[in-house]
């Protein structure tokens, strides 16, 4: 399929199915923000649910913390971000429209779609700089004294609060603290659906190691990484792992990997890993005049550690796990043997945002209808579920392949032959068990089928 086709598809049916909305739709939009329906809020959460067990559930060497997005002014001159954190704009005196000036020949022209911005013969003013914080006021007065940004990255309520977390958390070099939140930058030009906005969501670590460790932990952590987009469905063949030349790097960075996945729209950022050295907890140490020294107690040494941070984007990670997932076949359909084109998304069960849908054969049955509304009941409690009895089976298992849901489980007449009664009652009701992805159908006794599906969706 064509790759502008593609995405597409996936835009559409992300609005169609209620993963994604543009923001403020009924009052014609807001350019680079976006909604998240009732599927896509299960998706991403999905996905910063793993991502959070990953980092501090399944290692020991990395906690946590969840920073305010308002921060003293004073973090942001420290970091840099004030004073640098821009991108080069040029305006169109023919079109009025304004373009980030590194991104020209990508860009098209807003009065001819088919050319760029380069290329269309519309007169540029020189290059300037744009700060994309999004600046505000703490309290009623809009005054200098009161200026604050949104966060333009969750990165430096980590640094500045370095000092409390080592000291609460007892943690030795090498140790990690991890967060996940949102994120605003005013992106020029905001573009590709959620890939690139105005409003998003973050997930980093700031990784503290001995100096002398740092290109050893960046290797690491380009291995960790990669391992880690693998188990979510994207694999290692779609990401290109860029080694950022020195020339394009900060002139404090130890070294920089982009991760890359293949979008539909090209091969685009993904994550990028950085070695960042001491860069930051020294700007923060200078400006605020607060020790953030870490006391080596083997060499007896005082020093601030080095850092290397995996930054990746919650939006970018999703919009990726939709295009991995998408996928059209053509079958013939169960019931009346027409070919026709199935849609499926072929989320890997734990990100799934519904893992199984359950349906009664037939709706005009109240034995079938009880049984499933029981058995949903009891899946509830552990994984989300989508009861369904309205419609051709066929049709019902359609609906949930369009919205990746790996399982389908059938309730219908052999279930009922089961026994109802006694002490072994329920024990051998057995019940149709459907695959998404193989479309394959088998019989499951219902008191196994909990246990089955969660080893499933666990993975
Ligand atoms: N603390 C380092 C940092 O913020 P970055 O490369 O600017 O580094 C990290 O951002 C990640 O955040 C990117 O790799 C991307 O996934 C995501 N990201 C950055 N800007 C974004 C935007 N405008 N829209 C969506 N995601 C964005």
């Amino acid at each position: 399929m064509a790759q502008p086709q593609l995405m597409e598809k996936i835009v559409g049916l992300c609005k169609r199915r209620g993963f994604i909305f543009q923001s403020s739709e009924i009052y014609g939009g807001l350019n680079g923000a976006w909604d998240y329906g009732p599927l896509g809020a299960d998706l991403k959460k999905n996905i910063k649910d793993f991502w959070w067990k990953s980092m501090t559930q399944y290692r020991d060497d990395i906690v946590g913390m969840d920073g305010s997005i308002l921060m003293n002014r004073n973090v942001w001159k420290a970091s840099g971000h004030e004073a640098t954190f821009s991108d080069p704009m040029v305006d169109c005196k023919t079109c009025k429209g304004r373009f980030r000036a590194d991104q020209l020949t990508s860009t098209p022209c807003p009065q001819k779609p088919s050319k760029m911005v380069n290329t269309c013969g519309g007169e540029l003013t020189e290059p300037r700089s744009f700060n994309l914080m999004f600046k505000t006021y703490v309290g009623p007065v809009e005054d200098d004294h009161n200026i604050t940004y949104l966060r333009p990255e969750t990165a430096q309520a980590i640094f500045v609060q370095f000092k409390n977390i080592l000291e609460v958390s007892r943690k030795k070099l090498p140790f990690g603290i991890a967060q996940m939140g949102k994120a605003f930058r005013n992106e020029i030009n905001p573009r590709n659906f959620i890939f690139r906005s105005r409003e998003f969501e973050q997930m980093e670590v700031e990784f503290f190691v001995k100096p002398e460790t740092g290109k050893e932990w960046l290797e690491q952590w380009l291995k960790d990484r990669l391992a880690w987009y693998e188990l979510i469905g994207i694999p290692r063949s779609k990401i290109h792992v860029l080694d950022v030349p020195q020339e394009d790097r900060a002139f404090y960075s130890g070294g920089t990997y982009d991760l890359e996945y293949e979008f539909p729209f090209g091969i685009q950022e993904l994550e990028g890993i950085a070695y960042r050295t001491d860069y930051d907890l020294t700007q923060h140490q200078n400006a605020s005049g607060k020790p953030l020294e870490y006391f080596d107690e083997e060499t007896k040494t005082k020093y601030l550690p080095h850092v290397v941070e995996p930054s990746a984007g919650v939006d970018r990670t999703c919009l990726a796990v939709l295009c991995e997932a998408y996928a059209e076949e053509t079958i013939k359909d169960e019931e009346t043997g027409k070919e026709e084109t199935r849609i499926v998304m072929r989320f890997v069960p734990k990100l799934a945002p519904i893992k199984v849908g359950i349906f009664p054969l037939l709706k005009n049955k109240p034995e079938l209808v009880e049984k499933a509304k029981a058995l949903a009941a009891t899946l509830r409690k552990t994984m989300t579920v989508f009861y369904d009895e309205s419609g051709a089976i066929g049709r019902r298992y359609r609906r949930m392949d369009e919205v990746g849901t790996p399982f389908g489980v059938t309730i219908d007449f052999e279930t009922l032959e089961g026994i109802r009664e006694g002490e072994n009652a329920g024990l051998k009701e057995t019940v149709t068990l459907r695959h998404r992805d193989s479309m394959k159908q088998e019989r499951i006794a219902i008191a196994d089928l909990p246990a089955y599906l969660l080893k499933q969706i666990e993975g």
